[in-house]
């Protein structure tokens, strides 16, 4: 049986490895960090200040990480004190990973801390906050 190994490849996670006519293939896509709804309404930014490759995207309440350009370095994730920000290997993002695709290229890039909110800490423990205040208006970005 010969299998194709990618574990060495940096920025890939195997998806799935069938079996073919006896042989091993594995199918890769790029990993990826995700913002989900925690992030609403509170944009404190903190994430924005470590990333290396400066992919975050600016919405009028919220961010998103473009998934094509994030290196699944994680510094960002602990920077969130909300924890906003995830890495997509975890179930139940998808939802969150094809916002985050879309939104990242429509909004403008945000590369440096700017002041949150002020009312960001009202916001801090609230549920379902895509439903209340969601939505897809464009931040200003810098
Ligand atoms: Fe940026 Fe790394 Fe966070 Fe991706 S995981 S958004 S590259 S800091
Ligand atoms: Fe949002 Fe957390 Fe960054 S609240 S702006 S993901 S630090």
């Amino acid at each position: 049986m010969r299998a194709r190994r990618f574990e060495n490849l940096p920025h890939a996670g195997v998806v799935s490895t069938p079996y073919i006519a006896g042989k091993a293939w594995a199918w890769v896509r790029p990993m990826t960090y995700i913002v989900n709804e925690n992030c609403i309404k509170c944009k404190y930014t903190d994430c924005v200040e470590v990333c290396p490759v400066d992919c975050f995207y600016e919405g009028e309440n919220m961010l998103v990480i473009h998934p094509d350009e994030c290196i699944d370095c994680g510094v960002c994730e602990p920077e969130c004190p909300v924890e906003a920000i995830k890495p997509d290997t975890e179930p139940g993002l998808e939802k969150w990973l094809e916002l985050n695709r879309e939104l990242a290229d429509k909004w403008p890039n945000i590369t440096a801390k700017k002041a949150a909110p002020p009312d960001a800490d009202k916001y801090k423990d609230e549920k379902n906050k895509f439903e209340k205040y969601f939505v897809d208006a464009p931040g200003e970005g810098d």
